[in-house]
Formats: structure tokens, sequence, C-alpha cells
């Protein structure tokens, strides 16, 4: 019998949604034999618009997408889920506070995580791209106790790959022969592309790039990598972010090439000094599909700082989240 998978993407008709699917529906994704049923949920006022992008998916005439369902109801649409990504969130708006932004997120990841735990298929994975994505992801997990924590990450594969662009544009070299990049902590400025361990065709990156510009320029040029394409582009960054997602499924699927990582924000064990129960981003490689984290890397007194920055975000993010009430 063929494997096939069911998907169930959130935001299905956003700008991340409307591009990620016609990639599902190529087998990009899954791969070329993988039959795919796709469930997508809206928010009830962009229902009509994904009817819409469902017609246009069936239009591609793939014979890799056994049905396409719309729905604004988490417990039809996450239904035997195995696979779900969650793009849909409430993004910031002018005045608001951070603390109604988690709220309002959390009135969307908290439902949806009790949705999964009680209709999604036993292995069901979750990444998370709605921001702010790793208490997003937090949320969720929390709030669907049956599904072990390791299953819920937040995508950071798209700061490795800005990070691995960034190495590659400075040394003239393919992102090929790079190897063992970092990013820690939140999907946010503070996050830490660390390249104390990373391997440039062969060598220590910090004998092929100066250390300065490692520890400054570099750092701030792919925190700020999806402003910078939202003030080039007028829009934010899309496509790019589809790719991350694809690379973030196949890596976890395939594994990652011998002796590399990546980076995926998942649920703290206490690695690091990262506070368990935080979803942060961590150095990690796959193992039977599930991300683990890399162990004994040294970790200087600048990467301490950094890393140490960026969780202080997350545990503002979660105290916040808490004092709301929100978290099981
Ligand atoms: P978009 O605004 O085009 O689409 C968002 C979609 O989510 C809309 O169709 C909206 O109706 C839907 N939605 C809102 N509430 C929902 C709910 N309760 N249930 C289901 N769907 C709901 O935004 P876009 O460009 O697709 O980005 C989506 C999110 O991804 C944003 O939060 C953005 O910040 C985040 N993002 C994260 C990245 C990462 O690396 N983690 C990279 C790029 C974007």
């Amino acid at each position: 019998m063929r494997q096939t998978v069911t998907l169930t993407l959130s935001g299905a008709a956003g700008q991340i949604g409307y591009a990620l699917l016609f990639r599902v529906a190529s087998g990009e994704m899954f791969g070329p034999h993988t039959p795919v049923r796709v469930r997508m949920l809206e928010h009830p006022r962009a229902v009509a618009a994904a009817a819409g992008v469902a017609m246009e998916l069936q239009d591609a005439a793939s014979p890799l997408l056994l049905d396409v369902d719309v729905t604004a109801d988490p417990r039809i649409g996450f239904d035997g889920a195995n696979i779900a990504i969650l793009v849909g969130a409430r993004p910031r708006t002018a005045g608001m506070e951070r603390s109604d932004l988690l709220e309002a997120n959390a009135g969307i990841f908290g439902p949806q995580g009790a949705a999964i735990n009680d209709v999604a298929a036993q292995d069901i994975r979750v990444l998370v791209i709605g921001n702010p994505a790793n208490t997003n992801a937090m949320i969720a997990a929390a709030h669907a106790p049956d599904v072990p924590g390791e299953r819920f990450t937040a995508l950071t594969r798209l700061d490795h790959n800005r990070a691995l662009a960034q190495l590659a544009l400075r040394t003239g070299l393919s992102v090929g022969d790079i190897s063992r990049v970092t990013v820690w902590g939140n999907h946010s400025r503070t996050q830490y592309p660390d390249l104390r361990h990373a391997l440039i065709a062969d060598m220590p990156a910090l004998e092929v790039v100066d250390r300065a510009w490692a520890e400054g320029p570099f750092i701030d040029t792919v925190a700020a990598r999806g402003g910078a394409i939202i003030a080039a582009r007028g829009g934010s960054s899309v496509a790019s972010t589809v790719s991350a997602i694809i690379d973030h499924g196949h890596l976890r699927r395939r594994g990652v090439p011998e002796g590399d990582w990546t980076s995926a924000a998942r649920i703290s064990d206490g690695s690091y000094g990262v506070p368990e129960g935080l979803v942060c981003s961590f150095p990690v490689i796959s193992v039977d599909g599930r991300w683990e984290i890399v162990q004994g890397l040294e970790i200087d007194a600048f990467s301490r700082a950094r890393i140490d920055a960026s969780v202080a975000e997350l545990i503002d993010e979660r105290d916040a989240v808490r004092a709301l009430g929100l978290l099981r």
C-alpha cells in the first residue's frame, strides 16, 4: 500500500499558504510518490478566499493530490492530520501592545493545540510559522498534553538559510561548502546566528571570515534580514520561507547530512542552560524523525551572553502568557 500524508495548513489563504500549497501538489514537499490530503484551516473571514485557493489547487491537476478541504473549525481541520503547518496568526498592528499580541495568538494556538491533541493522527508533527512562532508553539504544545512536546517545533531554518547565504556571499563559496552553523534562541531580532562551531570548506569558520564581522555585521544582517526584504520588496519573505519549510521537513524525514546539523526551535529539555519548556532554537539533528539537540558544544562567554539575551526574551513572552492565564 502506498503511504499517504494528511497535511493541515492553517492560514492557507495567506501569502505563505498560497505559495506552499503548489509545492505540496508538485511533490516537492513530501516526495514524488507520496499522495497528499490537504486540509486548509482558515479564519472564518478568509474561508471564501481559501475556497478559491482550493479551486486553483485542484486546477494544478496533480496526481498526488487526493483531496482538498477547507474549514474554519480546528476539530475538523486537524482530524487525522499527520503534519500540521501552523501559519495563520494574528499580526501586530499599529498601537498594539505586546501583551495584546500574545493574548490574541494564544487565543488561536491554544484551541488549535487542544484540537491537535484530540483529533490528529498518532504520529502528528507540528511546525509553527506564525509569529511569535516560538511562543505560539509553546502554547500549542501546552494544550496538547497527549502529544510528546518535541513534536512541536517553530521554524528557524529560514534564519539558518539566511546565515548560510551571508557566509556564501562573504567567502565566494557555495552554501554546500558550509556546515555546522547554529541559530540559537527566538525567531526575532534577538536570535543568535553562531559561527563558533561552523566549518567552511572544512576549515573553522572563524579562520576563514574575520571575527569582528562574525560577531557584528553578520549577526545583525541575518537577524534583520526579514525587515530588509520588506523594505526592498515592499512585501515580506514568502518564497524563502516556503523553501525553509520544505528544507525543515526534508531534513527531519531524511536526516541531516553526516557531520552537519540544522537549526529548529523545539521544547527545551534544559540543554545549554535554556529553561525546560521554552521553545528555543538549537542545533538539531533528526533521529528516526525526531529532532534531537546536538550535545556537548562548547559555549564561550560571547555565545553565552547572546544566547542568554534571546532566552530572556522567550522567558518574558512565556511569563506574559502565563500571567494572562493562557498556559496550562
Ligand atoms: P498573511 O497575512 O498573508 O496570511 C495569514 C493568514 O492566516 C490569513 O489568510 C489569515 O486569514 C489566516 N489566519 C488568521 N487567523 C487564523 C486562524 N485563527 N486560523 C487559521 N488561519 C488564520 O501572512 P503570511 O505572509 O502568510 O505570514 C503568516 C505568518 O508567518 C505571520 O505571522 C508571519 O509573521 C509569519 N512568518 C514567519 C516566518 C518564520 O521564519 N518563522 C517567516 C515569514 C513569516
